[in-house]
């Protein structure tokens, strides 16, 4: 075990997240801080009660912090940061209807994260994600391959479940990818989709790729509408801890999550949901996939849309 990380935000996103990353007994300390006294700490002190039961010795510790910056000296020196604040959606809204309200929040984060851990790779995943990726980067003043968004991995995976399921298969037969944004603009990649290593187009007919697209698209505000208050954490909060645990390890695995892309595909100077491999720099680099002139189009319709949105962050 080694390093420390901080996952700031302990509702369900952030508290999720801290027990998969404990659960690892891969970093020695896990911090997980919140506003609301007493939260943070209590949900520590339960962890880890629970470790000499799933046999791991990560320690988590929980702080109370204020948006001006107290209690962060628990986070001093992070190597790696996961930010879950913010609100969530409520249902029927979109991801970018919490642009407002979720930027002041990230922004405040972002600068007390900077000042104590002044070397951490820092992972957003507050929405809507590719801007609140761009805005962490901006408030830290970090280089941008130290700040990245989770995105990819949770829509890959969405889209790999409801494949497996439609087929009948195991999850471990099915390879799918998403690229672009976490919201309209997300561009599933059918030509990198494949079961057993056969294309998902020899599996499925145009009409059934298109409807699970939707459905992966729409992931989370389906699970919005059914839970009523809150979104989704399972699936985002296991997204998340892989991607720490990618940069602790320096494994080089390379995920599909949101980095800045400086002239791949031939897009520049956004944020945007690509394949790369993460270690301990955070985004070692940008690994460029063949895509169908289709899918490569729409991946610059994305680029685009989210650099607009990307721009509009600077000002909140
Ligand atoms: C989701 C939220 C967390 O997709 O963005 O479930």
């Amino acid at each position: 075990m080694a390093g420390k990380v901080t996952v700031v935000g302990a509702g369900f996103y952030g508290s999720t997240t801290a027990l998969r990353l404990a659960e690892y007994n891969v970093f020695d300390t896990v911090v997980l801080t919140d506003i609301v006294e007493g939260k943070s700490e209590g949900i520590a002190l339960d962890i880890n009660q629970s470790r000499s039961i799933e046999g791991f010795e990560s320690k988590v510790v929980g702080a109370t912090t204020t948006p001006e910056g107290a209690g962060y000296e628990a986070t001093a020196n992070s190597d790696v940061v996961v930010i879950t604040a913010g609100l969530p959606r409520k249902p029927g809204m979109s991801r970018m209807d919490l642009i407002g309200v979720n930027a002041g929040i990230v922004r405040g984060v972002a600068e007390n994260i900077a000042k104590h851990s002044p070397n951490a790779v820092i992972i957003v995943v507050s929405n809507p994600l590719d801007e609140m990726t761009a805005l962490a980067q901006l408030a830290t003043g970090f280089p941008h391959h130290r700040v990245m968004g989770q995105a990819g991995m949770l829509d890959t995976a969405r889209f790999t479940n409801f494949v497996a399921e439609k087929l009948g298969v195991a999850v471990g037969s099915v390879k799918t990818l998403t690229l672009g944004s976490h919201g309209d603009t997300m561009v599933p990649v059918p030509s990198r989709c494949t079961v057993d290593g056969v294309p998902l187009s020899q599996k499925l007919s145009a009409e059934e790729i298109d409807e699970l697209v939707t459905r992966t698209r729409n992931g989370g505000a389906e699970i919005v509408a059914l839970l009523k208050t809150g979104s989704a954490y399972y699936a985002p909060s296991a997204a998340a801890a892989r991607m720490a645990k990618a940069v602790i390890e320096d494994a080089g695995n390379v995920m599909p999550v949101c980095a800045w892309v400086d002239g791949e595909y031939g897009i520049s100077g956004v944020y945007l949901g690509v394949e790369a491999q993460v270690g301990r720099s955070g985004i070692v680099k940008v690994v460029e996939t063949d895509l169908s002139a289709t899918e490569l189009a729409e991946l610059k319709v994305a680029a685009e849309a989210v650099r607009t949105k990307q721009a509009d962050v600077q000002s909140l």
